[in-house]
């Protein structure tokens, strides 16, 4: 039962032990590239995740850069972040300017998805960033109009298309419910739901849940309100009839909700404006600490997830 903000992890937040620098390096892997090598692992063990919320500036994109730099960085996975907003907010937090984009572009990967070609050429369309193992697919200011509106499943049969799968997807989601949305919730097999701890800030979560919940359920034969975590974010404690609001509206969610939350702390917005997630910019920071806690428990969630799925699979007839 979430009763006080202590309950929701906030406390240990503040012993975490510093954290130790990421190392950054100028080359970076490529989807199917020669140094991409490593067991590989069955696809089922290879998630996307999308990170979505239909309010803005709760967090999506400072979670879904801070996450995939975190997985890829302290983690070792091989993680690919898509940027799927046409503010390019994701795009612009690896330094690159919102027009950025590879030989091809996201836009027309989805093309050829939709004539059904596959093996698609995604390492033309990669940029190069700082941390190591991690790919950024850019975002494209009129992405929308390569996503017609009975095809909420383009972006899935894009990520279906790669020649070689990474260990993590995390798709950056737009704010709103529209067919952006849409497709990176079908391509997901769950989903982050940042939720800012502000007063009024959890107005429509349960239509966005429902939603999830609802797309999770067409694709899919299991409990489908596995499909999403909610992640506090932009905690002050401080803000006392803020966390009052918050324990209140949660409490019907209190099993969907990370433990970890994440602070309010000026590293965050600091580092997005420096072009760098927060660990390249300050690794001691609470921002830093936060995300690096948060990467960790998404990682037992993910196993926990698996295990659960495989053995609601193993129950089922035919
Ligand atoms: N924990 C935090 N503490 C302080 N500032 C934060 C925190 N998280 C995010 N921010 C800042 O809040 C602003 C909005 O964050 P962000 O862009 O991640 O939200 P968003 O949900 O992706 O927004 P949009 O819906 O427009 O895409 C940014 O300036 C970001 O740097
Ligand atoms: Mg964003």
């Amino acid at each position: 039962m979430l009763t006080s903000c202590e309950s929701s992890g906030i406390s240990s937040l503040t012993t975490s032990p510093p954290l130790a620098t990421m190392p950054a390096v100028l080359a970076c892997w490529h989807i199917g590239g020669a140094s991409a090598a490593g067991k590989r692992r069955s696809e089922e063990t290879m998630p996307t995740i999308c990170i979505t919320n239909q309010k803005g500036g709760v967090g999506k994109t400072t979670t879904a850069v801070n996450v995939a730099a975190a997985l890829a960085g302290y983690f070792e996975k091989r993680v690919l972040l898509i940027d799927f907003d046409t503010q390019c907010n994701a795009t612009r937090a690896f330094g690159y300017d919102s027009g950025s984009g590879g030989e091809v572009r996201l836009g027309h990967l989805l093309e050829m998805a939709e004539d059904g070609q596959t093996n698609l050429p995604i390492e033309k369309a990669i940029l190069p960033v700082e941390v190591p193992l991690l790919d950024l697919l850019p975002g494209q200011k009129r992405l929308a109009k390569y996503l017609p509106d009975h095809r909420p499943d383009l972006l899935a049969a894009v990520l279906g298309g790669l020649s070689s799968r990474p260990d993590f997807t995390i798709i950056d989601c737009p704010p709103g419910l529209n067919l952006l949305t849409t497709n990176a919730i079908f391509a997901s097999d769950w989903a982050i739901v940042p939720c800012e701890h502000a007063v009024f800030s959890l107005e429509g979560l349960a239509d966005l849940l429902a939603m999830l919940e609802q797309l999770a359920s067409a694709k899919r034969d299991f409990d489908p309100t596995n499909f999403y975590r909610i992640l506090l974010t932009k905690v002050n404690p401080a803000r006392k009839r803020s966390t009052e609001y918050v324990v209140q509206e949660l409490t019907p969610y209190k099993d969907k909700l990370f433990r970890t939350v994440i602070r309010e702390n000026d590293s965050l917005n600091q580092a997005h404006a420096a072009g760098k997630p927060v660990f390249l910019y300050d690794s001691s920071s609470v921002g830093a600490m936060c995300y690096h806690a948060l990467t960790r428990e998404l990682l037992d969630y993910e196993e926990t997830r698996i295990q659960k799925e495989q053995l609601a699979r193993a129950g089922q007839p035919d």
